[in-house]
């Protein structure tokens, strides 16, 4: 496992955004969003690509988006919730870094997903335990699973450890 690139994984609502830019400071390292980079890409929000062009549309440009981080060193990446669910960039992601996953109970996730149609997926709140489970078997393969319940600081903390800083 390559030290020198971390990747956030884990459920909407799991501090993923938060904790790369904390962990970036602390290590002195790049740090990127996988959902900002596509809304820069597509100069439009998520839920507006969700909207107009489906989710397979969205996919697509978070592949593309994603294939462009690939080589980078050095970088803190705070993936999408569904980023990692899709085989092919797991396989991506764990071949070229340290994939953490953030994991939080789905109820502290609906918690901290605000009711402000950012999240598409989240629209629906019964959907969202549904899509939780099913994103399970996924975000456990990362290569560390961490209590993401934990605050921030903690957070950065053992993943700092994990990596051997
Ligand atoms: C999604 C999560 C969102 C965003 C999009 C789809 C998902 O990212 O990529 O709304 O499929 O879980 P966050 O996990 O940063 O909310």
């Amino acid at each position: 496992m390559r030290t020198d690139k971390i990747y956030l994984v884990g459920f909407m609502g799991a501090g993923k955004s938060t904790v790369a830019r904390a962990l970036g400071n602390r290590l002195g390292w790049r740090v990127e969003d996988v959902d900002d980079l596509i809304e820069a890409r597509e100069h439009r929000s998520v839920p507006a690509i969700f909207a107009s062009d489906g989710e397979a549309y969205f996919r697509r440009i978070e592949r593309e988006v994603l294939a462009g981080l690939l080589p980078l060193r050095d970088i803190v990446v705070a993936t999408g919730g569904g980023t990692f669910a899709d085989p092919e960039n797991r396989a991506a992601l764990l071949a070229t870094g340290a994939v953490a996953w953030l994991d939080v109970p789905v109820s502290h996730a609906l918690a901290r997903i605000p009711a402000d149609g950012r999240r598409p997926l989240a629209a629906d709140r019964g959907r969202v335990e549904q899509l939780y489970l099913h994103r399970l078997p996924s975000y456990q393969q990362a290569h560390v699973r961490i209590d993401a319940t934990r605050p921030v600081d903690e957070v950065v903390e053992r993943l700092l450890e994990w990596i051997g800083y």
